[in-house]
């Protein structure tokens, strides 16, 4: 017999010598003692597993229920025989077929590995129980009373394809980012459209344009974080203000939505990060009751039309004169309550004019050209909106959550 004509026979005659194998004889050897030496052979091997799985359950289950204790033994038997840590079939399976198994052949085995541990569910204590006392999974194949990830492969030869499909679940949009698109519906009503800029920013766009120097106090009011000393992630989205003056002139009218990181302890209304969203308008005579009558009317389509607003003065280096815009309580009514410590008023933003150096900085003339600016929290606005108290919610991604919005 020639070299190659050997080679072609061995693999037969592994072959045959395991399909006499029991399948507790194959489980306690190594694939190289079973001489499985490629995908098919291990597709083989695994799909003579899940048959063995399938039959020792259906004659459990057609072995009848028996009395209660009858009944609780031999779902122990073959849920132990099975699934016990030490010495299950799976168990064994995991310390011989995979944690031995060949790099080259390590993914394949993986696979059916974890497509095995699936199915297997299907002998778990519970599992076992429903189906003997008659439940509605009773009828069904192992593979569809398993969890709905355990579905056999075709190579397998065990696909029901006339079964109905397994629905998805499907997700929902993030109440931040549903906050985030109404409040860009309403300026994009208004003529503005959409900007965005970088969240890894440099200094120069996150500070120094803005009018405020390294020497400057205000620094101080954002905890920043820095890559390193010339990068900041961005502590707000003002510097897509530069970088949208830079790129386009004016007259401008843009939004820039997006995440704004800061050093803040996380507590129920701060969090590492957070979203924002920038407004500016710049063009020729642009005033401050320009800033006052958009700012109303977007708080009024926000919140609705009870709404009151009120400027107070604050202070921006970016921007002069700087305001604060407070709506009336929406929890109270502007009655007062703790939510708005008894004021009646809750601050939601901040804004004012356009200082001239920035708008220079930006490539625009100040002398021919003025505008406004704001900048907002949209988790806060999202808080106010679906009465929520506390921000770390939203970045929690607890189904339980976000499945109400
Ligand atoms: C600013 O960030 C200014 N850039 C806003 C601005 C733009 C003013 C243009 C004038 C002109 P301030 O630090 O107040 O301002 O932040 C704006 C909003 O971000 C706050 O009102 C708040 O709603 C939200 N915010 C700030 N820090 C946090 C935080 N740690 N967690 C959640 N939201 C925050």
């Amino acid at each position: 017999m020639s070299g190659s004509e050997a080679d072609r026979r061995i693999p037969n005659q592994h072959a045959r010598t395991r399909s006499r194998m029991s399948i507790d004889e194959k489980t306690s050897k190594t694939l190289k003692d079973l001489g499985a030496k490629s995908p098919e052979a291990i597709g083989e091997l695994f799909a003579g597993v899940t048959s063995a799985l399938e039959s020792e359950r259906k004659a459990l289950i057609a072995s009848g229920a028996g009395d209660e204790r009858e009944r609780s033994q031999k779902v122990k038997d073959l849920r132990d025989r099975w699934l016990a840590r030490k010495g299950g079939l799976v168990s064994l399976i995991d310390e011989n077929w995979l944690k031995k198994a060949p790099k080259e052949l390590k993914p394949a085995v993986g696979r059916a590995f974890n497509q095995l541990r699936q199915l297997a569910k299907c002998v778990d204590t519970e599992s076992l129980l429903r189906e003997l006392s008659g439940g509605a999974a009773a009828a069904q194949p192992a593979a569809v009373a398993a969890t709905r990830g355990a579905r056999p492969s075709a190579k397998q030869g065990r696909l029901d394809l006339t079964l109905p499909g397994y629905r998805q679940p499907l997700g929902s949009i993030h109440p931040v980012t549903q906050v985030m698109r109404e409040i860009e519906d309403i300026f994009l009503g208004l003529g503005f459209s959409i900007e965005s800029g970088p969240e890894i920013e440099s200094v120069y766009y996150n500070f120094d344009a803005l009018n405020i120097p390294e020497s400057h106090p205000a620094r101080d009011d954002w905890d920043t974080l820095y890559v390193n000393s010339e990068t900041v992630l961005r502590t707000h989205t003002s510097p897509v203000q530069i970088r949208a003056m830079e790129k386009h002139g004016a007259p401008l009218y843009i939004l820039c939505p997006g995440k704004a990181y800061r050093h803040d302890n996380p507590d129920s209304t701060h969090a590492t990060m957070f979203h924002q969203v920038e407004g500016l308008a710049v063009d020729t005579d642009i005033s401050f009751a320009d800033l006052k009558g958009t700012l109303d009317y977007f708080a009024r389509k926000f919140f609705g039309d009870k709404i009151k607003t009120n400027f107070t003065p604050s202070f921006f280096p970016f921007t002069e004169p700087s305001g604060e815009l407070s709506i009336s309580c929406v929890f109270c009514g502007g009655g007062g309550c703790r939510i708005c410590k008894d004021s009646g008023w809750i601050e939601v933003m901040g804004c004012g004019m356009v200082h001239p150096e920035v708008l220079r900085h930006g490539g625009i003339d100040p002398e021919r050209y003025s505008g406004w600016a704001f900048g907002l929290g949209v988790e806060r606005f999202a808080m106010m909106k679906y009465d929520i108290n506390d921000i770390q919610l939203f970045h929690q991604g607890d189904v339980r959550f976000l499945e109400q919005f």
